[in-house]
């Protein structure tokens, strides 16, 4: 007999030692399994073998087919490394999750101003930013020589007024002709306040932008009073900034509000460093001349009205120098609120 058996499995077993990767392993399996393989040698030389050891060759044949066999299960777990998923994932580590959105910083504080007006009382209605001039301006008592009307401080759309012939439509400057469009519509009592945005074409540096976010407000009824506009602003900044807030109302002129006012909010209490006092909205008692403008009897309401900058609200209470950040949106600054 040519074979000797134990020195072929000797063999098998030492070149299976030395498997190192898939490729190897699968050279491996073609010397001694493959069509030319050293078992289909021994088989086809069976048939020209000496009767008397046909046996003894089959049956070697057949054992180094099982050894090679049992040698390849053997190393194909190690070198193919199919893992289970629990040796690859440590299932005791914290997930990491995907990356959610979130609301960005000036919706966070228009829903937050919105939430303190809501929980006094007051209903949120929106407006449009097409508006017309007589809810831009003239409804407002804003005079047809006031510079705001001027093509330089307003956008205006080529587009007719269908309701005023020659006269253009425009992009709100303010929320405030959201008062005109509201008390048309509505009678009073009412408490509402209008959110959204506004547009003047202002170069834009780090304190302006040709967009930007108001907050309007505006209370009408029979007995209505400055002292309740005070009251009403006071616990506002209070709730928005904190108990600490320090502020004051100080004189000021607006075409549709009469008296009228600003309020200033003390930096300082803020922490920020550069002007003492801050202006943060306008607001007044509504001026007879807006009621006679929508057609409510002459005389027979009394009503305040506010408005104030969304971004300059924000700007103050998270410590934001530059508007410009809101609407960039690199997500470096939007992550941080
Ligand atoms: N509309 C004014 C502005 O954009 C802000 C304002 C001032 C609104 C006084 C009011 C108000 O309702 O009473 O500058």
């Amino acid at each position: 007999m040519q074979w000797n058996f134990q020195e072929i499995q000797q063999q098998a077993r030492n070149d299976a030692g030395s498997i190192g990767n898939p490729q190897e392993l699968e050279a491996f399996r073609l010397k001694y399994l493959g069509k030319k393989g050293v078992v289909a040698d021994i088989f086809a030389a069976l048939k020209s073998a000496e009767p008397a050891d046909k046996a003894a060759i089959g049956k070697g044949a057949k054992e180094l087919r099982g050894l090679v066999e049992e040698l390849l299960a053997e190393k194909s777990g190690g070198v193919n490394a199919v893992k289970t998923i629990e040796e690859q994932v440590d299932i005791s580590l914290p997930g990491t999750g995907g990356d959610i959105g979130h609301t960005h910083i000036l919706t966070q504080t228009m829903k937050e101003i919105i939430t303190v007006f809501e929980g006094m009382g007051f209903v949120t209605i929106e407006t449009p930013e097409i508006e017309t001039e007589f809810h831009n301006f003239t409804g407002l008592n804003i005079p047809i020589d006031h510079p705001s009307r001027d093509a330089f401080d307003t956008f205006y759309l080529d587009a007719e007024d269908p309701s005023s012939k020659g006269r253009r439509l425009l992009l709100r400057s303010h929320t405030s002709p959201g008062q005109v469009r509201i008390m048309k519509q509505h009678k009073p009592p009412m408490a509402v306040i209008v959110p959204g945005r506004v547009y003047r074409p202002d170069a834009v540096d780090a304190s302006h932008s040709f967009m930007f976010h108001q907050i309007e407000g505006l209370l009408v009824e029979e007995k209505a009073q400055f002292s309740e506009l005070k009251g009403l602003l006071t616990e506002f900044c209070r709730r928005f900034f904190g108990p600490k807030v320090n502020m004051r109302f100080r004189p000021h002129f607006f075409p549709f509000t009469e008296p009228s006012a600003e309020v200033d909010i003390n930096a300082e209490i803020l922490g920020i460093q550069r002007k003492k006092w801050l202006e943060i909205l306008g607001c007044g008692m509504v001026n007879p001349k807006v009621f006679e403008a929508v057609g409510y009897p002459k005389g027979k309401y009394k009503g305040f009205a506010f408005g104030m900058g969304v971004e300059r609200m924000a700007m103050l209470k998270y410590g934001i120098n530059d508007i410009r950040l809101f609407y960039e949106n690199d997500v470096r600054f939007l992550k941080q609120f």
